[in-house]
């Protein structure tokens, strides 16, 4: 996935999840004294919310140069710097919390990116994939209900929880938990699926994508959209 190209129409029409910034700030324990990294950090709408809730210290790091030339422009003495999951360049025992959101299934590498999330934890720090299930795939409202041939590709390139659970263990990881969070909005702008705001739209062919724009305009007639936006919350202890 080029997230170069896609970069602007993410900071265009991504937002942050409130479910998903509520788990972070409540089950992390995470204060004003804090080290936090976000890994594939994108546009940086966590960290920012993150640092801006709690006045944590936040470092945020991506493969992709546009996506860190539009968080920079978020200002608020964050560092955000290139890096991939898999070689995390940072000190051992450097953080309180590492987390990602949406990320896990582009990391070619799962395994070495868990064990290095594990090495620059504090012992008592916390790391969170925050991911989707295959329920929550085959349940997403609009993209699911709107673009089925989606589920297929999607369900190959995300990682099973089950398989997650046991990189965690074998990384060292302990207290591993998970949590989904919801939250139900209406649609009535549906510019961010025109502009394939989301990486799924581009796994399915031309015909399957303007028919499921076609849907979205029937459906619209009508008025606004209901849908849900899901998150799996996967919880892992440094011991
Ligand atoms: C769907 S976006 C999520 C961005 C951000 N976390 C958010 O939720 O707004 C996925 C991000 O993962 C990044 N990414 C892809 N492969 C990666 C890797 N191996 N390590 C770290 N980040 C990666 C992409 O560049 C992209 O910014």
């Amino acid at each position: 996935m080029d997230y170069d190209a896609l970069a602007a129409d993410y900071a265009r029409h991504r937002r942050v999840h409130p479910g998903v910034l509520r788990s972070l700030l409540s089950a992390s324990e995470i204060g004003a004294s804090s080290r936090v990294l976000e890994v594939g950090c994108g546009t940086g709408n966590y960290t920012v919310a993150l640092q801006g809730a709690v006045g944590c210290t936040c470092w945020g790091i991506d493969p992709s140069e546009e996506m860190l030339a539009l968080a920079r422009r978020s200002g608020g003495g964050i560092l955000f710097r290139m890096g991939m999951a898999e070689r995390l360049e940072f000190d051992l025992e450097s953080f309180d919390l590492v987390f990602s959101v949406d990320v896990i299934h582009h990391v070619a590498d799962r395994a070495a990116y868990l064990r290095e999330a594990c090495r620059v934890l504090r012992r008592g720090g916390k790391l969170c994939t925050v991911t989707d299930s295959e329920e929550i795939i085959r349940r997403r409202q609009p993209l699911t209900t709107h673009f089925p041939e989606t589920v297929e590709p999607e369900l190959q390139r995300y990682p099973g929880v089950g398989e997650l659970k046991a990189l965690m263990a074998e990384a060292g990881f302990g207290a591993v938990e998970d949590a989904v969070v919801e939250s139900a909005y209406v649609l009535s702008d549906i510019q961010a699926y025109r502009d394939k705001a989301f990486s799924s739209l581009h796994l399915i062919s031309d015909r399957a994508f303007r028919a499921g724009i076609a849907r979205m305009e029937r459906d619209l007639r009508d008025g606004p959209i209901p849908c849900v936006s899901r998150y799996l919350l996967l919880w892992g202890l440094k011991p």
